[in-house]
C-alpha cells in the first residue's frame, strides 16, 4: 500500500490502523530550532478526540502524544519527528460479526477489492483514527505558521441542511470551540445539535459543509504549474475520508457569475495593494495574493449507521442485509473542523518552505 505520505520539504508519513497498538505520523524536514513539546501536539489532538460530547461517537480516545524522535533539549533538530499515539478503547467485538459484509458507503469493499485481504477491525487505514496522524504533524506545521503570524481557523456552516448564518471572524474565534457542533452562529449551533440527537435516534446520519480560513499568509505562495497552492488545498482536503468536495472562495456559485461580479477589484488601501472582495479565496494563478484563504468542503453523512442496508456476504457470495452496531459519528462535519485546519497547515508549510517563505533552521 503506498501513498501514506504527503508533502515535498514538509513531509509527514501517517501510520497505524485504528484497532493496532498505536498510530501516529514522521514528519521529515521539519525545520531545526522549533521549541516543541507534547503539549503543542496534545492541545490539537484534544480537540480531534471523540467522546467529548454527545454528539460524537462514546468511544474513549485518550490519545496521549508521545515524541520519540527529532526533539533535543525541547527544540526541533531537524531530524525526522516520530509522534505516536496508543489506541486505547478498542473494540474488535461489532467488526467481527461484520468482517463478510462490506459496510455500504465505506471503504471496506474497495479495500477487499483491491488487496484481497484486510484488516477488518475498525475500518484499520480507512478509519478515521488515521486522522490522528494528521492533526499531530498539523500541530507542529501550525506552530510554524503561527511563528510567521499565520492563524488557520475552521468552523461548521451546515449541517444536515441547517444552515448557519454569515459569521465575523471575531464569532468564529469566540464561538466555534464554545459549542459542541463546532458551529459559530450560536443559535444555527443549537438546532444542529438537534438535529444530530434526532437523525441518531432514527439509526441514520448526516453531513454538512465546513469553512476553513487562513490568517496572515504573505504574497507569493504557491508553485505554478502542477504544484498551485488550490491545487495542494483542494488534494489535502480531498484525502480525508467523507470529504467529497472542495470550493475555494466563491466556489461552485462562480459559474452562476459575470465577470464583472467574480473578479475582485485590485485597490490600494494605506499604501498597499488589497482586492475589496475576497472571491478568489486569496488565490489566483495557484498563488496567494496576501488576502484570507477561504476553502469550503462538502463532508458526507457517516456511512456506518444502525439503518438497515443492502451488502453483499463475501463468504456465502450471497445477498445480506447488515445493521451497523459499533460506536459512530452521527454526523462527521463538528469532527472534521481540527483535521481540515491540519490539512491546509501541513500545505501552507510546505509550499512556503519550497517559496523560501521558511527557513530550514530558526536557529
Ligand atoms: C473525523 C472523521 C470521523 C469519522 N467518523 C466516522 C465514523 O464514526 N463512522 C464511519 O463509518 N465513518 C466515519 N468517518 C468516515 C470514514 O472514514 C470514510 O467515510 C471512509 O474512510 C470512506 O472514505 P470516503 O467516504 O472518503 O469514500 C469519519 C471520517 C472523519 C474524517
Amino acid at each position: 500500500m503506498s501513498g501514506n505520505t504527503f508533502g515535498t520539504l514538509f513531509r509527514i508519513t501517517t501510520w497505524g490502523e485504528s484497532h493496532g497498538p498505536a498510530t501516529g505520523a514522521v514528519i521529515d524536514g521539519c525545520p531545526a530550532g522549533l521549541l516543541l513539546d507534547e503539549a503543542d501536539i496534545q492541545k490539537e489532538l484534544d480537540r480531534r478526540r471523540p467522546g467529548q460530547s454527545d454528539i460524537t461517537t462514546p468511544r474513549k480516545e485518550e490519545d496521549r502524544a508521545e515524541i520519540l524522535s527529532g526533539v533535543f533539549e525541547g527544540k526541533t533538530t531537524g531530524a525526522p519527528v516520530s509522534i505516536l499515539v496508543r489506541n486505547k478503547d478498542v473494540d474488535s467485538s461489532k467488526y467481527e460479526a461484520i468482517r463478510n459484509t462490506p459496510r455500504p458507503g465505506h471503504a471496506d469493499l474497495t479495500y477487499q477489492l483491491k488487496y484481497g485481504f484486510r484488516d477488518w477491525r475498525g475500518g484499520a487505514r480507512a478509519s478515521a483514527r488515521e486522522t490522528v496522524g494528521r492533526v499531530a504533524a498539523g500541530a507542529v506545521a501550525k506552530k510554524i505558521l503561527a511563528l510567521h503570524g499565520i492563524e488557520i481557523i475552521a468552523h461548521v456552516t451546515e449541517l444536515g441542511g441547517i444552515h448557519a448564518k454569515p459569521v465575523t471572524l471575531e464569532e468564529i474565534r469566540e464561538n466555534t470551540e464554545k459549542n459542541p457542533v463546532r458551529c459559530a452562529d450560536l443559535e444555527a449551533a443549537v438546532e444542529m445539535q438537534a438535529m444530530i440527537h434526532a437523525i441518531r435516534s432514527e439509526g441514520d446520519s448526516v453531513g454538512g459543509l465546513v469553512e476553513i480560513i487562513g490568517l496572515g499568509i504573505p504574497a507569493g505562495v504557491g508553485e505554478p504549474v502542477f504544484d498551485k497552492l488550490s491545487a495542494g488545498l483542494a488534494r489535502a482536503l480531498m484525502s480525508i475520508g467523507a470529504v467529497k468536495g472542495v470550493e475555494i472562495g466563491a466556489g461552485f456559485k462562480c459559474a452562476l457569475m459575470k465577470g464583472s461580479q467574480m473578479n475582485d477589484p485590485v485597490v490600494l488601501k494605506d499604501g498597499k495593494i488589497t482586492t475589496s472582495t475576497n472571491n478568489a479565496g486569496g488565490i489566483l494563478g495557484g498563488i496567494s495574493n496576501g488576502e484570507p484563504i477561504v476553502c469550503r468542503i462538502a463532508v458526507k453523512p457517516t456511512p456506518s449507521i444502525s439503518k438497515e442496508q443492502h451488502t453483499v456476504d463475501l463468504g456465502s457470495m450471497k445477498n445480506a442485509k447488515i445493521r451497523i452496531a459499533g460506536r459512530h459519528d452521527p454526523s462527521i462535519p463538528p469532527r472534521i473542523v481540527p483535521v481540515a485546519e491540519a490539512m491546509v497547515a501541513l500545505v501552507l508549510v510546505d509550499l512556503m518552505m519550497r517559496g523560501g517563505f521558511i527557513r530550514t533552521s530558526f536557529i
